[in-house]
C-alpha cells in the first residue's frame, strides 16, 4: 500500500508521519507533501529520512491512501480530483466534514458510517473528538439530548504558528509578571501581539477561537462545529449543544468541561462503569488522590483522560465531567491513522 503525508511539515503531519511508524501501519511506500516553502525538507520515518516534496500536479497518482492536514483551502483544491482518481482520502480539515456524502468517522463511535464511502472521509474538529470520546458512550448508554460545553484549548490547536506564537509572546513578557496591573489597567497596546491569535495569548486566556459566526449567531465558528459534529457523529439530529472555545496558553492538550443532559436517568457510578469499558477512554476521578485529567497529562497520550464526573445538582438525568485530550493525536492525526487502519483492515 502506498500512503501519502499531506502537510507533513505541519503540527498534524509531524504526528500522522510518527503515529504510522509507531502503530506500524502496513505501508509499503510513504510519499511526504506540504507547501512548495518545504520543498526538499527531510524528515525520519522507519529509519530513513524522506524528502518532503511540494503538493501540486499529479501527487495523488499511484498513491492508495492520503492522509490529509495541510487546511481547507488546500484539501478543497486538491482531494476531489485526487478521490475521482481513486486515491482514499482522510481530512483533518473542516471543509468536507458537513457534506452529506462524507463520513465523519471517530472509529470508537461511529465505524459503520465508513460502509460505502466514496473515497472521501473527513476527521472531526479535534476539539469534538475529545468531548465526544467521553460523551458518546454515554450517549449511546443514557440517550444524550442537551449539551452545554466549555473548552480550554491549546494554541496547537491552531498549528505549529500558535505554539511559535506563545513562545515568543512568553520570552517578551517574561521578568513582568508580579508587574502585570500593579499600576492600574495594562495597556493593551503595550502588550506583545501576534498574527495567530486576536489578542495577546500569554498569561492570558482569549474566549474567540477562529472567528464570529458571519451568519450573526453570536458563536465563533469552532463553538458551532461542536454542535454541528456531534449531531452527525452520534446520528441524534434533535441534540441541542451550546458551546464557548476559549484559547488558552497552553502548548498541547485541550481540556473540556461538560454539563450533559440525558433522555434516561443516570448517575456517576454509572457514568464511570460506560467509561471504564469505552476504548480509548482512561478514567481519572479520584480529585482527593490527585486522579483528575489535565491536558498536559494527555499530552502524548493515546487516551482521552475524563473525571470530575458530578451529578448536576439533584437532576438525575444531568451529569458534569471535564476531558482531556491530545489535540495533535487523538484529536487529529492518531484518529485519521485509526479510519485508515480499518479501511486496511
Ligand atoms: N492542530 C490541531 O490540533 C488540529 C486538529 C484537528 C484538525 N486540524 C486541522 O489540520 C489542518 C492542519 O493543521 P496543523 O495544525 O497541522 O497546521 P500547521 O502546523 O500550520 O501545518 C499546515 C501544513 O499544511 C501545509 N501546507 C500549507 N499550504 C499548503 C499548500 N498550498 N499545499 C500543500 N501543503 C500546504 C504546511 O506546509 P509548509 O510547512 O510547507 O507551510 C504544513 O505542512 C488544518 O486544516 C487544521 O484545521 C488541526
Amino acid at each position: 500500500m502506498r500512503v501519502a503525508v499531506v502537510g507533513a511539515t505541519g503540527a498534524v503531519g509531524r504526528r500522522m508521519v510518527s503515529i504510522l511508524e509507531e502503530r506500524e501501519f502496513p505501508l509499503d511506500e510513504l510519499r511526504l507533501f506540504a507547501s512548495p516553502r518545504s520543498e526538499g525538507t527531510r524528515i525520519p520515518f522507519r529509519g530513513e529520512s524522506l524528502t518532503v516534496h511540494a503538493a501540486g500536479g499529479r501527487w495523488h497518482e499511484g498513491v492508495d491512501v492520503a492522509l490529509t492536514s495541510a487546511g481547507g483551502s488546500v484539501s478543497r483544491a486538491l482531494l476531489p480530483e485526487a478521490a475521482a482518481a481513486g486515491t482514499v482520502c482522510i481530512d483533518n480539515s473542516s471543509a468536507f466534514r458537513m457534506d452529506p456524502d462524507v463520513p465523519l468517522v471517530i472509529p470508537e463511535l461511529n465505524p459503520d458510517a465508513l460502509l460505502g464511502h466514496r473515497n472521501l472521509i473527513a476527521n472531526p474538529n479535534c476539539t469534538a473528538i475529545v468531548a465526544l470520546m467521553a460523551l458518546g458512550p454515554l450517549h449511546r448508554e443514557f440517550g444524550l439530548r442537551f449539551l452545554i460545553t466549555s473548552s480550554y484549548q491549546s494554541v496547537s490547536g491552531a498549528g505549529q504558528k500558535g505554539i511559535r506564537e506563545l513562545a515568543e509572546q512568553l520570552g517578551k513578557l517574561h521578568g513582568q509578571e508580579e508587574a502585570l496591573g500593579l499600576d492600574g489597567p495594562v495597556d493593551a497596546g503595550g502588550l506583545p501581539s501576534g498574527s495567530v491569535f486576536p489578542k495577546t495569548i500569554a498569561y492570558n486566556v482569549v474566549p474567540i477561537c477562529e472567528r464570529p459566526d458571519p451568519e450573526g449567531s453570536g458563536f465563533t465558528t469552532e463553538e458551532l462545529k461542536m454542535g454541528n459534529e456531534a449531531r452527525k457523529i452520534l446520528g441524534a439530529p434533535d441534540l441541542v449543544v451550546a458551546a464557548t472555545a476559549v484559547r488558552v496558553p497552553v502548548p498541547v492538550g485541550h481540556g473540556i468541561s461538560a454539563y450533559a443532559r440525558f433522555d434516561r436517568p443516570t448517575s456517576p457510578g454509572a457514568a464511570r462503569e460506560v467509561l471504564a469499558a469505552a476504548p480509548g477512554v482512561r478514567v481519572l476521578d479520584d480529585p482527593e488522590a490527585g486522579a483528575y485529567p489535565t491536558p498536559i497529562e494527555a499530552a502524548g497520550r493515546d487516551d482521552v483522560l475524563v473525571g470530575r464526573i458530578r451529578r448536576a445538582h439533584d437532576d438525575e438525568r444531568a451529569l458534569m465531567l471535564f476531558s482531556a485530550g491530545d489535540n495533535l493525536r487523538k484529536g487529529a492525526a492518531l484518529n485519521a491513522v485509526q479510519i485508515a487502519e480499518l479501511l486496511a483492515g
